[in-house]
């Protein structure tokens, strides 16, 4: 296969990136596709299924212009591998969370926040015997959707029955609650420049190592995540490449990564309802209440004041916004610290704020400074950055609409997607150690504003509030949060580098 070099600065011993062996959404989030939909099926016919993964037109990651009008992607779940009949050692060399799923262990589904009205028993799809075995994403250019979903809808009849339509909805950018969303995401380092290291970095960089998304390549420790490597008489046909850092073993991982898809209902009313009976009726409080929930404005315009110095390489326009971190708040005066986008990336570094001089980085390291050692717990980001890929669903309504009342009763969301090479460092910490945990960054009786279930952890200890830290006084401290989110289903999948797609299509 060519090999495309993504930059003619690359370091010379550094071998090119496979743009034509991944799959698109790795490096495209199809903005300009404003209609999509995912269509989550179990196989039906082995043989039919393999056939049609075989030959199927999934569209890699190379820019091309114009760009296509239309992309197909296409992810497998643990059950669908053995659904296809792949070797029970083959899945089994896959990460234990994906072999076991989303909805495979009350363990994991506790700290994922599954528990409650977000119970993977009450889910739509993604439990039990609704688990699907493939997720075919599909995304059109305005007005071509209908007809490519009924093309593939026909070819996928032989092998296939599609279990749930996931449809999705252009709302402009915005998400349903009515803030702009998709304008914070980490920038791959597609031509495998940022240098590789398992040293402590002092600030915040929004560069990623490839191999943080992708598997097969260095990520952020400088190490190749454990992936399913396979000795070279499994694959006879030699479809897949060999392992960057094991040359005499077949990478089924290279190129790909996994994919994590949870539908999260969003009660649009009860969100604005509720902030409107915390803000008395007053609607700049509760738009002001609404952005500290979040971080952000409606705009997008973040609640900290934007920094020339930590604006990120990118040139993408929505990057403008993305120029700051949290050093100057420390104390969360301007954007509090349980903020959703605070949680979801601390956008710190690998030490805690002041461990500047050899004697202080000693005293914390070695876990003799209290205060420090809870902020550690929000230390390191960019070990836990997700690639959020995700699309809204259902109608939307304003804000001022749902204040009214329009929309009650009615599904509408998020279609929540991201992509990591490890679901656990990834997804599951931020979901779980950030966005679930009431222990977080010295807080102790809330979760994720707009995320948290607001079940009671143990020893009957609230969950269910949110704080302000204020100026002059003491903080500001709304109890009684009602959940605005329920989970609908979920899944974990891999997306698979193409070459991997035929492979796992063949007989092993
Ligand atoms: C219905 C559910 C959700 C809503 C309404 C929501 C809303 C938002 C909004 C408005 C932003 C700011 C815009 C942006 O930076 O792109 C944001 C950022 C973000 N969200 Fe969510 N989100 C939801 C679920 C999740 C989940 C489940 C996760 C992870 C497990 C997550 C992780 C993130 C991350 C990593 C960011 C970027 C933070 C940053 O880098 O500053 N979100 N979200």
């Amino acid at each position: 296969m060519a090999r495309v070099a993504v930059s003619m600065a690359a370091a010379p011993t550094t071998p090119a990136v496979e743009l034509e062996d991944i799959q698109g959404l790795m490096r495209f989030a199809y903005k300009h596709h404003t209609e999509a939909v995912f269509l989550l099926l179990r196989i039906t016919d082995r043989a039919a299924a393999r056939t049609w993964l075989a030959r199927a037109a999934i569209t890699d990651a190379v820019t091309r212009d114009p760009a296509p009008n239309t992309a197909l992607q296409v992810a497998v779940t643990s059950g669908g591998l053995r659904a296809l009949g792949v070797a029970e050692d083959i899945i089994h060399s896959f990460s234990p969370e994906f072999v076991e799923g989303m909805a495979g262990d009350p363990g994991r589904s506790r700290r994922l926040g599954d528990q409650g009205a977000n119970d993977p028993a009450r889910w739509q799809w993604g439990s039990g015997k609704r688990i699907p075995h493939v997720a075919v994403l599909l995304y059109a250019l305005p007005g071509l959707l209908r007809g490519l979903q009924h093309t593939i809808e026909e070819q996928l009849r032989a092998g296939f029955e599609i279990a749930v339509r996931l449809t999705t909805a252009n709302l402009d950018g915005v998400e349903p609650f009515g803030f702009v969303d998709g304008i914070s995401q980490p920038e791959l380092d597609w031509s495998r420049q940022r240098a590789v290291r398992d040293v402590g970095q002092r600030s915040y960089v929004n560069l990623s190592c490839l191999g943080e998304y992708l598997l097969g390549y260095p990520n952020e420790y400088g190490l190749y995540t454990p992936r399913a490597l396979l000795g070279p008489h499994r694959d006879a046909q030699e479809i897949l490449p060999r392992a960057e850092d094991a040359p005499e073993s077949c990478d089924l991982g290279r190129n790909g990564s996994y994919l994590v898809l949870r539908q999260l209902r969003q009660d649009v009313p009860g969100f604005w309802q509720a902030l409107d009976r915390y803000a008395g009726g007053d609607a700049a409080r509760r738009e002001q209440l609404a952005s500290a929930m979040v971080g952000r404005k409606l705009d997008g315009q973040p609640l900290i004041v934007l920094q020339s110095s930590a604006a990120p390489a990118s040139d993408d326009p929505q990057s403008s916004m993305n120029a700051f971190d949290y050093r100057s708040d420390p104390q969360g005066l301007r954007c509090p610290l349980g903020a959703h986008i605070r949680r979801a990336n601390p956008r710190n570094a690998d030490l805690p704020p002041g461990a500047d001089g050899i004697v202080s980085r000693l005293v914390r390291t070695l876990g003799f400074d209290g205060p420090a050692r809870e902020r550690d717990l929000v230390a390191s980001t960019r070990f836990h950055r997700l690639l959020r890929r995700g699309r809204e669903y259902g109608v939307g309504v304003t804000p001022a609409q749902a204040l009214a009342g329009t929309g009650a009763g009615e599904d509408r969301g998020l279609h929540f997607v991201c992509l990591g090479a490890n679901l656990q460092r990834q997804f599951e910490f931020v979901q779980s150690a950030w966005l679930m945990s009431t222990k977080f960054d010295g807080m102790r009786e809330e979760s994720d504003p707009l995320l948290g279930n607001r079940l009671p952890v143990a020893a009957g200890m609230p969950a269910d509030r949110f704080s302000a830290a204020q100026p002059n006084g003491p903080s500001q401290c709304l109890t009684g949060l009602p959940q605005f989110v329920t989970v609908l289903g979920g899944a974990y999948f891999f997306l698979p580098g193409i070459r991997a797609l035929r492979f796992l299509s063949g007989t092993h």
